[in-house]
């Protein structure tokens, strides 16, 4: 099987490429052999490779920083993969999109998961063009079995730009670190996040995901409702335990109207992801044990710095 994995230096793009099945053929796309931004470029490589399956991984994610970059944004989250998916639909291959939970506002009065079908209403720039791209991917295998959305949510791993690095770097820098108690939601490991992209596009009868599930939308996140406090507070007690940080750096839980941002974040975000786990007959992890993993692949360098430590 050839898949082409676009965003392949992010977070889930390298934990795909690493936990890469045997019987597939990798292509590995990154912004300097397919950037989203030259769409005429990508789409000729697309006809060049004609893969079988497009994991669609890259994305415009700085969610501050899109609210002044909407262009961009637009360009690179919605009308690309809009493209992309036009054109494997064409070629008679297969396209998972990977969105996010902040397609929703979490807003709602009580407080359970959200549903795949419940209405997206986005709080910011992000959001919205990860929406437009959800409707248009819709709309296009409307009729086809040849494309589906995963959502996910609060994504960590051992690269790229996210929350657990962060918190791991600062204890170097800062005596405290203040971090949001009040928004509720459940982090995704990379690792389990590719595991599942694999289980899914390894299904024999992925035509059942069309019969069961009416809008193509599937949801994947760890185990267990948390908030961002609790988050650091176990990278810290765990990283710690594991000889990973020495500092006694204190975590401080703070509101969110205390922390300073460009955009709103939805206060509460759980997915519900039953559909997904009955349909890969999978369970899944809960979010401090797949923590943990990450951690441990996790080194410090002699410069302060954090990295990754291949499992090899
Ligand atoms: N991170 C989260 O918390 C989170 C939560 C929910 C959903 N998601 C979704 O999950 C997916 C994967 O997220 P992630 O955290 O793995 O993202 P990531 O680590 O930020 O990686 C995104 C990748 O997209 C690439 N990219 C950005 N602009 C590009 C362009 N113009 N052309 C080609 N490539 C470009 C980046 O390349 P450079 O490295 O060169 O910038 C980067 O490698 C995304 O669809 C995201 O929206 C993420």
């Amino acid at each position: 099987m050839k898949v082409l994995i676009t965003g392949s230096q992010g977070q889930l793009g390298s934990a795909l490429i690493k936990s890469k099945p045997s019987n597939t053929k990798i292509y590995s796309m990154d912004r300097n052999n397919f950037d989203f931004l030259d769409i005429t470029s990508c789409l000729k490589t697309i006809n060049l490779i004609n893969p079988d399956w497009i994991i669609n991984c890259a994305a415009f994610t700085n969610v501050d920083m899109a609210e002044s970059n909407k262009e961009t944004v637009m360009k690179v989250n919605y009308e690309a993969p809009k493209a992309f998916a036009l054109e494997i639909k064409k070629l008679g291959g297969k396209f998972l999109q990977i969105s996010t939970d902040y397609v929703f506002n979490g807003q709602k009065k009580i407080k359970t998961p959200y549903s795949t079908t419940e209405k997206r209403i986005p709080l910011g720039i992000y959001g919205l063009s990860k929406v437009y791209a959800e409707e248009a991917i819709e709309e296009i295998f409307k009729n086809s079995p040849q494309g589906i959305i995963l959502r996910t949510s609060w994504l960590m791993g051992p690269v790229g730009r996210n929350f657990l690095l962060t918190i791991l770097n600062l204890h170097s820098t800062n005596k405290e670190i203040k971090v949001v108690q009040d928004q509720i939601g459940s982090p995704t490991s990379s690792f389990s996040l590719a595991e599942i992209c694999w289980r899914l596009i390894k299904l024999k009868n992925f035509n059942l995901i069309f019969n069961k599930n009416k809008n193509k939308i599937l949801h994947w996140r760890d185990n267990g409702e948390t908030n961002w406090y609790e988050i650091a507070l176990m990278i810290s007690n765990y990283s710690k335990e594991i000889g990973l940080i020495k500092s006694n750096t204190k975590i401080i839980p703070i509101k969110t109207y205390e922390y300073p941002s460009l955009v709103k974040r939805p206060l509460y975000s759980v997915l519900n992801c039953d559909l997904t786990k009955n349909l890969l007959s999978y369970e899944g992890k809960d979010w401090k044990v797949c923590l943990r993993e990450i951690l441990k692949d996790i080194k410090l360098d002699g410069n302060d710095s954090y990295s990754y430590k291949s499992r090899v």
